[in-house]
């Protein structure tokens, strides 16, 4: 049995198994999420990403968590929001999808998420939150006993609230 929450606050603070990085193909540091994840895990961090093979969107890679709580930083390249009619949901459904499956290969059985692509790729907020919640119970359902718990963290009260939403849908 596996719980799906949404957690308002600070995704570097919580000590889970994997937090999800939002991250960019090259695996850098970046702004929003990725450079709170980098500033929390120290220099190791990049080390560690940039020496892992560039990752396409819509895929994810692990590295250890180094100085954060949590053990790993599962690397997810969502895609950027451009019209919408590019196929953003199906790259974006397909993100959280493949970071679920990296968390399944290295044992994560609690992964907390950002909510992947909604800041400096400028998806709708709204629409990234169904689409998030609908891939990760695709994922859980393809997984059975592989997760304890998934965690939809959001910086804001306004963006949890539309994951609360969409948990409830
Ligand atoms: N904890 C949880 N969520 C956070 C945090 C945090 N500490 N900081 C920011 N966020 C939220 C933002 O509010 C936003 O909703 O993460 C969400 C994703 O925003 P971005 O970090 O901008 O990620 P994204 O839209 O996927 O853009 C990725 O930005 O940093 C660069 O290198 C990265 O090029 C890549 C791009």
């Amino acid at each position: 049995m596996t719980t799906l929450r949404v957690i308002e606050g600070d995704i570097t603070t919580l000590a889970v198994d994997a937090i999800v990085n939002a991250a960019a193909p090259g695996l850098g540091g970046g702004t929003g999420v990725s450079r709170a994840i980098h500033a929390a895990a120290g220099p190791q961090l990049f080390e560690a990403a940039s020496a892992l093979d560039p990752v396409g969107r819509g895929d994810a890679a692990a590295t250890p968590g180094f100085a954060l709580p949590s053990r790993w930083v599962i690397h997810a390249v969502g895609p950027i929001y451009v019209t919408g009619a590019l196929g953003e949901d199906t790259v974006l459904a397909r993100t959280y999808r493949r970071a679920l499956e990296v968390a399944q290969q290295i044992g994560a059985r609690r992964v907390a998420f950002p909510a992947i692509s909604t800041g400096a790729y400028r998806f709708p907020r709204e629409q990234a939150a169904r689409i998030a919640v609908a891939a990760v119970r695709e994922a859980v359902a393809a997984a059975p006993g592989a997760f304890d718990e998934i965690i939809f963290c959001c910086r804001t009260a306004g963006s949890a609230a539309l994951h609360q939403a969409a948990l409830a849908g």
